[in-house]
């Protein structure tokens, strides 16, 4: 293969993933949940355990993520390849922030397809839900790739939450990040 023939299918890859779009998950999504669902280099550093089985995965699209307040499929060509969710603060008040929350089957890691996925969120949720001021994502301290997505997407990182979150029994520092409705979107 010579270098022009390289490249050219190099910028094909590479537009393939432009097209990147979000929307409602439904129960035939179910298979391609399970690819990153069952996969533990996707799960280590989330609360969750490593699904495994089918029906743990159509339990879990039927009773949670359908009904979710806001959870999309990421998409390539209407294929779910992972999810991004935002979840409202749980208490009476303080609705004025969400937390953001990504995933992405391991195949597809390293494009620039869950940085465009939260770029798209940051520009609509603040317009759909017009009590939000603050997105706020918590990401583990060790999670370096998580930790960029949210700095290109023009997230200020704030800190780091020493022993916050219990992950596959462990407790573990978070790093806080958060990106509020009066901040500047990135191209
Ligand atoms: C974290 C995750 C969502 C990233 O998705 P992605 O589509 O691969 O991310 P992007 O390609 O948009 O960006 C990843 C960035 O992190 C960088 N990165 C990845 N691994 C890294 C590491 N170990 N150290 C430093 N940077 C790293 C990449 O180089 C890229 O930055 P760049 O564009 O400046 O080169 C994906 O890996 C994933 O689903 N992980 C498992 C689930 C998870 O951790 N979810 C988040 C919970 S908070």
């Amino acid at each position: 293969m010579d270098e022009t023939t390289r490249k050219s299918e190099g910028e094909k890859s590479e537009d393939k993933f432009t097209e990147t779009t979000l929307r409602r998950i439904e129960l035939s999504d179910v298979d391609d949940f399970m690819e990153w669902a069952a996969d533990e280099k996707v799960s280590q550093f989330c609360t969750w355990d490593t699904y495994t089985c089918k029906d743990q995965a159509l339990d879990f699209i039927k009773n949670i993520a359908i009904p979710h307040p806001w959870l999309r499929v990421i998409c390539i060509n209407n294929k779910a390849i992972g999810s991004v969710s935002v979840t409202p603060n749980s208490g009476c008040f303080d609705t004025c922030r969400a937390e953001l929350g990504y995933v992405l089957a391991y195949k597809y890691w390293g494009k620039g397809i869950v940085t465009k996925a939260v770029k798209i969120v940051v520009s609509n949720i603040f317009q759909e839900w017009s009590n939000l001021e603050r997105l706020e994502a918590l990401v583990d301290i060790d999670n370096k790739g998580s930790q960029r997505v949210l700095e290109k997407a023009g997230f200020l990182k704030e800190g780091v939450l020493r022993k916050f979150k219990n992950i596959k029994g462990r407790s573990r520092d978070e790093v806080i990040f958060s990106f509020l409705s009066t901040d500047a979107l990135q191209e």
